[in-house]
């Protein structure tokens, strides 16, 4: 393969890679585990792709060991996972699982073994199946069951655990899992999914009292900001470009970063933002202060003005902002139909400190790229679209973090080939890649790349002492 430039960092930026609790554990029913959203979603004909679970997936709960081997030698200084809510704390109530949290326990001891700090991550998607039954996150109490699992975990692993993430991507948890109902648990329903926002959003801020008052090192959010560019200079362009960065990023940052709700909220929702599931005091738990602010990034968007499915506002959806995304055919497109725009990247940390001055400091915690990947004849995966995509973006970073951004880290989805929520097992997003047959894992050339990238990082390291 012809091997792409290695983008060079300051001796403190981390290196990783990620993955996420039910996209890789498996052993859904063992040792206490409960059932998820997930699992009674994906168990629901015609909500995901081959009627694919994570009953097995990657077997990671039996197999960590040789999974974090892969890890060492990918050279990563640091592994964000996440932790499973129904394996930790059953049911989403009553007292911690000790099979459960002992299992993260040995994973976390088998990195640092390694050398390998661990970044958790609390909520990646599986909630407790009860908790759904009572409202989920349309409830707010399930803010403060959050909270309380929250503790459970930073009780049992928080001398050990480099950075705490509380919530992973909570625009798919409100508007994917409440509005469009195109990830668990499913509900189609508008209005509730701007309640399900809130209470994520005050999740979030309850648990960051826990993880304070338990003395956790660093504590921060991951969302997965959109970078938007405006289709034309019109007026209404401009307007539809606010809505879909108001529904997509501010409905998050402002609150988290600003301490305000978007003053926006009204042209993108209307009748929509009734309010009522606020209180007096919320903004002030869910802007309590963060170490860091994580990103998820694949893909910037150009949007243009387009009329509302429904002429009744009332009758409009939470997704439904009166926008659409504009197609860029002249770009190649990634198996998930995604276009490749790298220097997005660079954008939406540019575009982030310049509407936030106070921003906390940024990790990338995830970017990666879905491919046609295969098994070649010499055994090897060949993945050289996937090896671009990466140079690419990491070098678009790598020039913001040389004009002066705050980025700390960047974490590369995924380590290896998942279960990709609706899509189950047809997207292929890993590093390493998992044939599900026999659970062989093969690291694919874009490993072999990652590699390089970290071990070029650290010699600059002790070059420079
Ligand atoms: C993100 C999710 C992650 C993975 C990637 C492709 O939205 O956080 O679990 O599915 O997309």
């Amino acid at each position: 393969m012809t091997t792409p430039a290695l983008p060079t960092f300051p001796p403190g930026f981390v290196l990783g890679a990620a993955t996420a609790s039910y996209q890789i554990e498996g052993a859904v029913a063992e040792d206490g585990r409960t059932p998820s959203i997930w699992d009674t979603f994906s168990r629901t004909p015609g909500k995901v792709a081959g009627g694919a679970t994570g009953d097995v997936a990657c077997d990671h709960y039996h197999r960590y060991r040789e999974d974090v081997a892969l890890l060492a030698d990918l050279g990563v200084d640091s592994y964000r996972f996440s932790t499973a809510w129904p394996r930790v704390q059953p049911g989403g109530r009553g007292p911690v699982n000790p099979a459960g949290i002992a299992f993260y326990d040995r994973l976390v001891d088998e990195l640092l073994s390694k050398g390998i700090d661990p970044s958790i991550t609390l909520y990646h998607w599986d909630l407790p199946q009860e908790l759904e039954d009572a409202g989920g996150w349309r409830n707010r109490d399930t803010a403060h069951r959050f909270a309380e699992y929250s503790r459970m975990v930073v009780d049992a692993l928080g001398d050990r655990v480099a950075r705490w993430i509380t919530l992973n991507e909570p625009w798919c948890s409100a508007f994917l899992g409440y509005a469009n109902g195109h990830h668990a648990p499913g509900a189609q329903e508008g209005t509730p999914a701007l309640a399900a926002a809130h209470h994520l959003l005050l999740g979030h801020g309850l648990a960051v009292a826990q993880l304070r008052e338990a003395g956790a090192r660093e504590v921060g959010i991951t969302l997965n900001l959109d970078q938007v560019t405006p289709a034309s200079d019109s007026e209404a362009d401009q307007r539809a470009a606010l809505r879909a960065l108001t529904q997509h990023n501010l409905v998050w940052t402002d609150p988290l970063l600003a301490g305000r709700y978007p003053d926006s909220e009204q042209e993108t929702w209307g009748p929509l933002a009734d309010g009522s599931y606020r209180r007096d005091g919320d903004l002030e738990v869910i802007g309590a202060p963060i170490d860091f602010l994580g990103i998820n990034f694949y893909f910037p968007v150009v949007i243009a003005d387009a009329p509302h499915a429904e002429a009744d506002p009332a009758e409009r959806t939470a997704m439904d902002v009166g926008t659409r995304q504009v197609e860029r055919p002249e770009l190649r497109h990634t198996t998930m139909g995604w276009p490749v725009d790298p220097p997005g990247l660079g954008r939406v940390v540019a575009d982030t400190f310049a509407r936030y001055p106070d921003c906390p400091p940024i990790y990338i915690t995830e970017n990666g790229s879905a491919e046609a990947d295969v098994v070649d004849a010499d055994g090897q995966v060949h993945d050289g679209d996937r090896v671009d995509f990466l140079a690419e973006n990491l070098a678009s970073l790598a020039e913001e973090v040389a004009k002066g951004a705050d980025v700390r880290g960047y974490y590369v989805w995924s380590l290896m080939d998942n279960f990709e929520w609706a899509f189950g097992y047809d997207q292929r997003f890993g590093i390493v890649h998992v044939d599900y047959e026999d659970q062989k894992r093969t690291p694919k050339d874009s490993y072999r790349w990652f590699q390089q990238l970290t071990a070029a990082q650290r010699a600059s390291r002790t070059a420079q002492g």
